[in-house]
């Protein structure tokens, strides 16, 4: 209930009237090399479902912090992972997040943002962001709805990242979730 408040509040940053499933979770942290990820971080994180799954399979050393840009599921994120860095603060912060934080950069970055539902100028100005944050083997992972695939902005989301990153590796499809996705895992280098 409280994801959809969320959306019908504001539909063009949440962009999405369901949380993610476990099955979409796993894809999205399927390539994190827990022993070596000392630093990860995910954006957009909603109501928690991937931060659960991140706060359930991270090691103990490797530090994580979350950047929601809603109030609301900052507050409820807080209340659910009562342990966890949530911050409130806009995505294109990650930079000086990470600088607060004494974090050098991020050895893996996840995304729950509705990328296909930004601006040409948002989505590069958010991309830019991560890649400052990414320390150079640096993996990006981030999600991607099939009916949005092939809409204008889900077009130019995937030449944007192809233009970003030096490889980008599509999922199979995540059926079990609501609606269907597929994963987008990026590396810097
Ligand atoms: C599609 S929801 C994803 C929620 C969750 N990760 C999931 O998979 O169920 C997108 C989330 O991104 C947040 N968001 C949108 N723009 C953002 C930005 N610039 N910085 C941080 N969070 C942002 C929205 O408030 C929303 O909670």
């Amino acid at each position: 209930m409280e994801f959809l408040k969320g959306f019908l509040k504001h539909p063009r940053a949440v962009g999405a009237v369901l949380p993610s499933s476990v099955h979409l979770a796993n894809e999205l942290l399927r390539h994190v090399d827990w022993k070596t990820t000392r630093a990860l971080a995910e954006i957009g994180p909603g109501t928690g479902p991937i931060t659960q799954s991140i706060l359930e399979q991270r090691h103990k050393t490797t530090v994580f912090f979350a950047v929601e840009l809603d109030r609301q599921f900052v507050k409820l994120l807080q209340s659910r992972f009562p342990k966890a860095d949530i911050v409130h603060a806009d995505a294109r912060e990650l930079r000086r997040l990470c600088d607060s934080r004494h974090i050098q950069h991020l050895d893996a970055l996840i995304s729950g943002l509705p990328w296909a539902v930004f601006p040409s100028d948002l989505q590069r100005n958010l991309l830019a962001a991560v890649l400052d944050s990414l320390g150079p083997k640096g993996k990006f992972s981030t999600f991607a709805y099939i009916h949005g695939l092939w809409l204008p902005a889900g077009i130019r989301f995937r030449c944007l990242l192809n233009e970003c990153f030096h490889s980008v590796e599509t999922s199979p499809i995540v059926w079990k979730n609501a609606p269907p996705a597929i994963v987008y895992h990026c590396q810097k280098e």
